[in-house]
């Protein structure tokens, strides 16, 4: 028998990661933490093993005035959160356009006042086949459907064509043409577009919006920006927004998780660059419309912590030499993977940034469970099995590549 409402009934979010995750912590207190590798979940360990909080901003969100734990904030956010996100998302590179922001629950909330407010019910929304799997859950509890382009060719080069091929198709089928980009350090492969590839990207959707009959939404989920190279290299591809046609709308999902260690503070902000004013007012008014539909408003002492930082030039100055030497070293654990992967000929996508990299695999699962045997947990997912290279310490990633070439060895993947 099912309570649920009929669109309801079925709904299950089975979470491989979180489940894996258990296991690795239930191995782990068996066999002793040094003796079991957990490459599970997105956060950033250290290289004991323990959940890294950064000084300065643990600092700051531990020494607030009393009155911003408990007050309400606005629906669409601290006006300064929102300036700051602004400046920290953009850097030197913020668009000569409108940009407004909207605080939202994380960056997943961004995404999520996204699909439902730029596409209609039963519309398909676009992104690459390696993608993070709440988009497809965020689709589908909104009454719509994730489609999925290659991401890449037979030289793991960005397949240009297959995006360009799937957008011209849905663009015949409805109005509003919205496809989510997630990079620089996209999940789960660490892939990041480069400036031609944008170049491309920005001139099909210019062609598209030519005809008249279209609107596109460019989505971009940055949620790994803070951990994709150099600060002003890797946000330099926002400059190619600005000056766009009315009918192109970018809204970049933003999030404080990773860049400010507050996963569990549930923070980000949506900001829609566009450049027609009556654009972005609607932006304003339609997703702070949807925040007070569905979560009402977010987390004040985060947003505090996060205005007050980047507001303050040595606070921002500390915040970011600290976050950037652990963004060195989740280069250096990935780089570890890659080098000792090359040398034997394991097979890797190609990892540019971000808090994972991924192994190509036909049996992911089957792979996945190979390892478990030797207490490796990583996570299977379509087409691979992703390595959470923010969380396994350097001592323990050395010699994980060829673990993992003999367990493909042994289940015969290789
Ligand atoms: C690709 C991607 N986008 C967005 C997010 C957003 O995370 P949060 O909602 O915690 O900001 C994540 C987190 O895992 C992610 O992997």
């Amino acid at each position: 028998m099912s309570m649920a409402a009929k669109q309801a009934r079925g709904k299950k979010a089975n979470d491989v990661i979180f489940a894996t995750n258990s296991q690795a912590q239930e191995a782990a207190k068996q066999y002793g933490k040094e003796n079991v590798l957990i490459g599970t979940v997105g956060s950033i360990l250290d290289e004991n093993g323990d959940i890294v909080f950064l000084k300065v901003v643990e600092d700051e969100f531990r020494n607030l005035p009393r009155n911003e734990y408990v007050a309400y904030a606005p629906i669409e956010g601290l006006k300064e959160f929102v300036e700051a996100c602004k400046q920290e998302c953009f850097g030197q590179s913020r668009p000569d356009a409108y940009i407004e922001g909207i605080a939202t629950a994380g960056g997943t909330g961004g995404i999520h006042h996204l699909v439902h407010n730029y596409t209609e019910l039963g519309d398909k929304v676009i992104t690459a086949d390696w993608y993070w799997g709440a988009y497809k859950q965020i689709c589908q509890d909104n009454g719509r459907e994730l489609v999925t382009y290659p991401l890449f060719d037979e030289n793991y080069k960005f397949n240009f064509e297959a995006l360009q091929s799937l957008v011209l198709d849905i663009a015949e089928k409805q109005e509003n043409v919205v496809v989510i980009f997630n990079t620089p350090g996209n999940n789960p492969t660490g892939f990041s577009l480069c400036d031609s590839d944008w170049d491309n990207v920005l001139d099909l959707v210019k062609g598209i919006v030519n005809t008249g009959k279209n609107k596109v939404i460019i989505g971009v989920d940055a949620a790994y920006i803070d951990f994709s190279g150099p600060k002003e290299d890797v946000r330099r591809f926002f400059k190619k927004f600005e000056h766009l046609s009315k009918d192109i709308l970018t809204v970049v999902c933003y999030s404080i998780s990773k860049g400010f260690t507050m996963y569990g503070q549930r923070v980000g902000c949506m900001l829609g660059i566009t450049s027609d004013k009556e654009v972005a007012q609607e932006f304003f008014d339609v997703n702070q419309m949807t925040s007070r539909g569905t979560w009402s408003n977010i987390n004040r002492p985060a947003m505090r912590t996060v205005a007050n930082i980047v507001l303050d030039p040595e606070k921002l100055k500390r915040y970011e030499e600290e976050r950037n030497c652990y963004s060195r070293l989740v280069e250096e654990r990935a780089g570890i993977l890659e080098c000792e992967g090359k040398a034997i000929g394991l097979p890797m996508l190609p990892y540019m940034g971000g808090f994972f990299a991924t192994i190509p695999s036909d049996n992911p699962k089957a792979l996945a469970d190979e390892l478990k045997k030797e207490n490796i947990f990583l996570i299977p997912v379509a087409g691979g099995v992703r390595i959470a290279v923010c969380s396994i310490p350097k001592r323990q990633i050395t010699g994980l590549a060829q673990r993992i070439y003999d367990a493909m060895k042994r289940v015969g993947q290789l």
